[in-house]
């Protein structure tokens, strides 16, 4: 058994508790024990914090990790100790009929196990004394260790920093993968991004990426407006101020965006995103709304205008191809990673990184652990 530090989930809008937790140091046959170094703080664990999911007690939040692989199972292939590696979580099976279509991120064993806090044979790894706790989808990085699925531990190049390498785990590769994987976004089309934060700014750096030659990003942030400036955006409205809609008819003469992207997850701004594009157009849904909340959609523009309104989970990775190649891509300067680390924080600090991130302040707070 080793000690692990965790910041504990206990309850929606409790702060997080650092707790001394256990986890054994013999992996499961199939599964890597990592040394955390950085974890990113997502919205979407903000969503299990403040209630807005209904998510079980106690937990590890934190699923956006990067670390060193410090032991590894017996029939673990492809990975050893010492491995520098991205966490995924939806961890692929490799065999249900979406992992062998290439659709991983809709794998059947993620979603009945991962996506439920729990490893394959429905049970946790991590202790506190006698009690279980889950690790958030599977992965659990506020905490210095976690163990993970082999599947869930995609080995990186050595030579890329953790903290920036971490939001390759969730946030870039969630936005550069719903440009590229889930919408195909085609050179030269007209793109407006919806919410400009750590997942926003990665559609609108994808958007360029592609040779978009129009990249409208809407926040009601100035700061974020700024930044995402800095990412690609060619132009950008400010929703507070004016509104959207009218905006991005006037940026488009009248006709409308062929790509729409909604990255925070409200419904009007939803309803925004479809109504925002051209006749033939498409919007993509990446933003998550709390538990239960409904959309209102016209159908007749639906069939009428042939509209699209599409869903991308994880940007439709691949994560094993999808994380490397990002990393690369980083490491030769075409996508910007460091932009993105607004703070680096110690994992005391990690309930003031939601409040800032409540307040619409920064892109990523990065956690950084000890490594010695
Ligand atoms: N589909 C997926 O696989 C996936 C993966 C990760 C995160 N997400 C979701 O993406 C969303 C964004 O996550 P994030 O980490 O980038 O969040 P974030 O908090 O970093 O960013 C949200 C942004 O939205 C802006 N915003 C808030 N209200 C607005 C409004 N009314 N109009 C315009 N802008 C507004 C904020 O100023 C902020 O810049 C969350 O819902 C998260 O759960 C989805
Ligand atoms: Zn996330
Ligand atoms: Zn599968």
């Amino acid at each position: 058994m080793i000690t692990v530090n965790a910041a504990v989930f206990t309850g929606p809008n409790q702060p997080l508790e650092m707790r001394e937790l256990q986890i054994s140091d013999q992996p499961g046959a199939n599964e890597v024990l990592v040394k955390i170094a950085a974890s990113g703080v997502c919205h979407s664990d903000l969503h299990a914090l403040s209630g807005e999911w209904e998510t079980p007690a106690p937990l590890v939040l934190g699923h956006e990790g990067a670390g060193v692989v410090i032991a590894a199972g017996s029939e673990v292939t492809g990975l050893e100790v010492g491995d520098h590696v991205v966490l995924s979580w939806t961890p692929s099976c490799q065999k249900c009929e979406f992992c062998v279509t290439g659709n991983p991120v809709l794998c059947q064993l993620a979603n009945e196990t991962a996506y439920q806090h729990v490893f394959s044979d429905g049970k946790t790894r991590l202790k506190d004394g006698e009690e279980d706790v889950k690790s958030f989808l599977g992965v659990g990085s506020f905490a210095d260790h976690a163990m993970v699925p082999a599947s869930a531990a995609i080995k990186i190049r050595k030579d890329a920093p953790f903290a920036q390498a971490a939001l390759v785990g969730c946030a870039v590769t969630t936005g550069i993968g719903a440009v590229v994987n889930t919408a195909k976004v085609e050179p030269y089309s007209t793109v407006l991004v919806i919410g400009g934060g750590g997942v926003g700014l990665n559609i609108v750096q994808g958007a360029r990426l592609v040779g978009a030659k129009q990249i409208i990003l809407a926040d009601v942030s100035e700061d974020k407006l700024e930044l995402g400036r800095k990412f690609g955006a060619t132009h950008t409205i400010n929703s507070r101020e004016v509104d959207l809609l009218t905006a991005v008819k006037e940026l488009t003469e009248g006709r409308g965006v062929d790509y729409a992207f909604e990255a925070i997850g409200l419904p009007f701004t939803i309803e925004a995103s479809y109504e925002a594009v051209r006749r033939g157009g498409t919007a993509v849904v990446v933003g998550q709304v709390a538990d239960g909340v409904k959309i209102s959609i016209d159908p007749f523009v639906m069939s009428d205008q042939e509209k699209k309104l599409i869903g991308s989970n994880y940007g439709s990775s691949r994560q094993s191809i999808d994380f490397p190649n990002i990393i690369d891509q980083y490491m030769e300067g075409l996508v910007d990673l460091d932009s993105m680390v607004t703070d680096r924080i110690a994992l005391s600090e990690v309930n003031e990184a939601f409040a800032e991130m409540r307040k619409g302040r920064g892109i990523r707070s990065v956690i950084e652990y000890p490594m010695a």
